[in-house]
């Protein structure tokens, strides 16, 4: 009898085991990392500062995968500080738990660690990780994180001959903390002191005369836009986070926070070394950092003057924002075209539109998003919501379209139905620049324009070949509009990507929601999930 209990038992556990491990799929090749961050002491701007990294490395190791890989990331957490990092552009199919922001995930304590598991579903390109919490990001803890094809789905271009990251970003020489309490003191952060070339001021990327090779472009700062432009030789634009562009060949391109390209670059030029340019935008001051092409075969250092940016402003920007276009018969992630799912054919359940602005609450800067700025609970919405823990955040504490009145401070959640298919326009009343991503999806940047959105700007939309992506810019005094399908249950996180914005509030969540709770929809809590605030004592 008690031997048939155990054998009941037993086989229970069976079953339990291939539950949980049938939420990624068993099929597809597991990568396991242990990864532990630390502080370090580096000069990247010639004076020593106190940055963040992660197994010694300043930027974090770079995690190349393939499509469909389950990632198990073991982060040991070695600050005095509780950390978490964000899988910037990774979808998270089904699978919020694991995007690594405080509204989903409790922060790991000092000298702890959280064992992240996720698969890289269904995308092939530039991506990148940094840390979520406070203004880590500041002080680097960022990597690439390059999701390349399986064998048999054949990319739009000939493969390259090497394959280079670039994670470029504005740079301060003040310490993380000091720059946090500067925003929680009610006031703005200064301009940046310069910007860093994966984590240096000079470094060089050689290559053979004749050869082309592929530059995967990340935006990985704190505030600002830069331009990328290499001098004596064209790029040619083939991936934005994940989507296969039409080939356009161009001088230079315009790449704002948080935001990935990738570029292919030939070197048909005579054997020297060339400039590597990222300068800083729309700012009466520029940063300008360069690095290195080196043809392996040049006896000739740099020379010359810097190849010069764009003169205008924000005209020529999105003129060529405009440009970029979708390859409809590129293939995805899977063997069929990108252009196979008609965005352009379907009408949107609703429009909804975020105005950012600016406003002093309680005497102190904040940054809102229709009046609401956001302010983080001590449990995260999503723990709250799978716990039923009332009081954490409440419903439609903000509205889909902008209010007049007051701004307020609200842990904000806006509600929308899972398979809607729905508009988002970005309305951009102040006279800065805007970059608004959003976790778990990529969505279709429909259209660009000045002043004041209404419906009838939606006759300027592209509806045909607009491509996918993450991040989405939008300019001073400006609109952008993106059309988004809610096939991702879960909550999750729009934001500001300038990280001052979003520390300071200019965030929400949007809890995609399906009345049927479905593992087929959404993954069960995982059984290591950190458990914090109202959510301690509850059991995953
Ligand atoms: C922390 O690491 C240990 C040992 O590697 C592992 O067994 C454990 O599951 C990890 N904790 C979490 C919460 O992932
Ligand atoms: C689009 O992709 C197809 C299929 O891989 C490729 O043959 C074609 O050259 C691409 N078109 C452009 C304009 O980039």
């Amino acid at each position: 009898m008690a031997r048939g209990r155990a054998v009941i038992l037993q086989l229970i556990c069976v079953v339990l085991a291939v539950l949980s491990f049938s939420l990624v799929n068993a099929d597809d090749p597991y990568r396991f990392y242990t990864w532990t961050v630390t502080y370090g002491t580096l000069s990247p701007l010639g004076s020593p500062q106190q940055v963040i990294l992660i197994n010694g490395q300043f930027p974090g190791p770079r995690l190349d995968v393939v499509t469909n890989d389950n990632i198990i990331l073991n982060l040991i957490n070695k600050l005095d500080e509780p950390f978490l990092l964000t899988w910037n552009g990774v979808k998270q199919r089904k699978n919020s738990w694991q995007d690594g922001v405080l509204g989903t995930n409790c922060a790991i304590p000092p000298n702890t660690n959280y064992t992240y598991k996720f698969q890289t579903k269904d995308q092939i390109g530039s991506f990148n990780y940094f840390p979520s919490t406070a203004m880590h990001r500041a002080a680097g803890g960022y990597g690439g994180l390059n999701i390349y094809e399986r064998p048999r789905i054949p990319i739009p271009f000939p493969n390259p001959d090497g394959d280079f990251t670039l994670l470029i970003g504005d740079w301060f020489k003040t310490n993380h903390k000091t720059l946090r309490e500067t925003l929680d003191s009610g006031k703005s952060l200064p301009f940046p002191d310069g910007v860093l070339i994966n984590g240096q001021a000079h470094s060089t990327f050689s290559g053979d005369q004749g050869k082309t090779y592929m530059f995967r472009i990340s935006n990985v700062g704190m505030s600002t836009s830069f331009n990328f432009r290499i001098q004596g030789h064209t790029i040619k634009l083939v991936e934005v986070e994940g989507s296969h562009t039409i080939q356009n060949i161009y001088d230079s391109l315009d790449v704002h926070v948080g935001q990935s390209i990738a570029v292919l670059v030939t070197l048909n030029q005579a054997p020297k070394d060339y400039y590597i340019v990222a300068s800083t935008r729309f700012n009466r001051q520029v940063l300008t950092a360069t690095a290195t092409l080196h043809y392996t075969n040049s006896q000739t250092p740099v020379s010359g003057p810097l190849p010069a940016g764009p003169q205008n402003q924000f005209h020529w920007s999105m003129t060529q924002a405009r440009t970029y276009r979708w390859n409809l018969t590129a293939n995805a992630a899977r063997p069929n075209p990108q252009g196979s799912f008609h965005y352009g054919q379907i009408i949107p359940a609703k429009t909804i539109v975020l105005a950012n602005s600016a406003p002093l609450i309680n005497g102190k800067l904040r940054y809102a998003v229709n009046s609401v700025s956001y302010v983080n609970s001590d449990t995260p919405l999503k723990l709250a919501d799978y716990f039923n823990i009332p009081g954490v955040f409440s419903w439609n504490s903000i509205q889909g379209t902008p209010s007049s009145g007051p701004s307020y401070v609200a842990t904000s959640v806006m509600q929308v139905n899972h398979h809607d298919f729905i508009e988002v326009i970005f309305q951009n009343n102040e006279n800065v620049m805007q970059s608004w991503h959003l976790d778990g999806y990529d969505f279709w940047v429909v259209g660009f324009g000045s002043g004041q959105w209404s419906q009838a700007k939606k006759r300027t939309y592209n509806l045909v070949d607009s491509l996918t992506r993450h991040t989405t810019q939008v300019y001073p005094n400006s609109w952008t509009a993106i059309y988004v399908s809610l096939d991702n249950q879960g909550m999750w996180n729009m934001r500001s990507a300038i990280w001052e914005r979003q520390y300071l509030g200019q965030q929400f969540y949007l809890r995609v929601w399906n009345q049927v709770q479905n593992l087929a929809n959404e993954y069960g809590i995982p059984s290591n999930a950190l458990l914090c605030g109202k959510a301690v004592g509850h059991r995953p």
